[in-house]
């Protein structure tokens, strides 16, 4: 048996849920930071997202991996509406296509096969509520910690975008086809 036949065996993946937010508060609060400061209003802002996912009136969907069934999240991803600013990045325009949110995985757990596992996850919920497609790019602070994550994933990226994150960011796009 390979390992990463071991993590999907060994890692449970449900849906977060209102505790997770705050246990995976050390996780956003250390890849969401530049130069050793912490980018507080990203952080605030992703679990706000999070909150808001589960209530009723929501398009987004995030899931968790966890070393036991019911135990602390050891990481996070999901899925919901895309951006607009992607729309032309769509195969067709009757695509149904989902942007990638927030895909971090505890440092303690990196390259343990989890981020494969939770990204399938997250392209089969977003097939199976509808989407035919998933559509993302990632700041260029991620470029040695996640690009070619995704290019292993989703294959050679589809095409960059500009100033997605910040004035001046030219970083790629990924395109899932689902
Ligand atoms: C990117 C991330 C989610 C990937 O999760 P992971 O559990 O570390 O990745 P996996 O172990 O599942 O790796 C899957 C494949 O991608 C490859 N891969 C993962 N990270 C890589 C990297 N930084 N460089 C090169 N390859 C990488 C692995 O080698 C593996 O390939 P293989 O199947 O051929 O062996 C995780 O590393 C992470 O949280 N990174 C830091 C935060 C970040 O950058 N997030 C993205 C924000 S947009």
């Amino acid at each position: 048996m390979t390992d990463r036949q071991n993590t999907e065996k060994l890692f449970s993946v449900d849906n977060l849920k209102e505790v997770d937010i705050e246990l995976l508060d050390p996780t956003l609060r250390w890849w969401m930071s530049e130069q050793g400061q912490v980018r507080e209003e990203e952080v605030r802002g992703t679990k706000e997202r999070m909150r808001v996912s589960l209530g009723d009136a929501h398009d987004d969907v995030y899931i968790v991996a966890r070393e036991q069934a019911g135990g602390p999240p050891a990481g996070v991803m999901g899925f919901g509406s895309l951006d607009a600013r992607f729309s032309p990045y769509r195969s067709s325009a009757s695509a149904k296509a989902a942007g990638l949110l927030t895909a971090f995985i505890s440092p303690d757990y990196r390259g343990q096969g989890l981020g494969r596992v939770l990204i399938t996850e997250v392209f089969h919920k977003a097939r199976t509520s509808g989407c035919t497609e998933v559509i993302w790019s990632s700041n260029p602070r991620y470029r040695k910690t996640a690009w070619r994550f995704y290019t292993a994933m989703a294959g050679d990226q589809f095409g960059t975008i500009d100033n997605f994150f910040f004035p001046g960011s030219l970083s790629p796009v990924w395109r899932k086809s689902l």
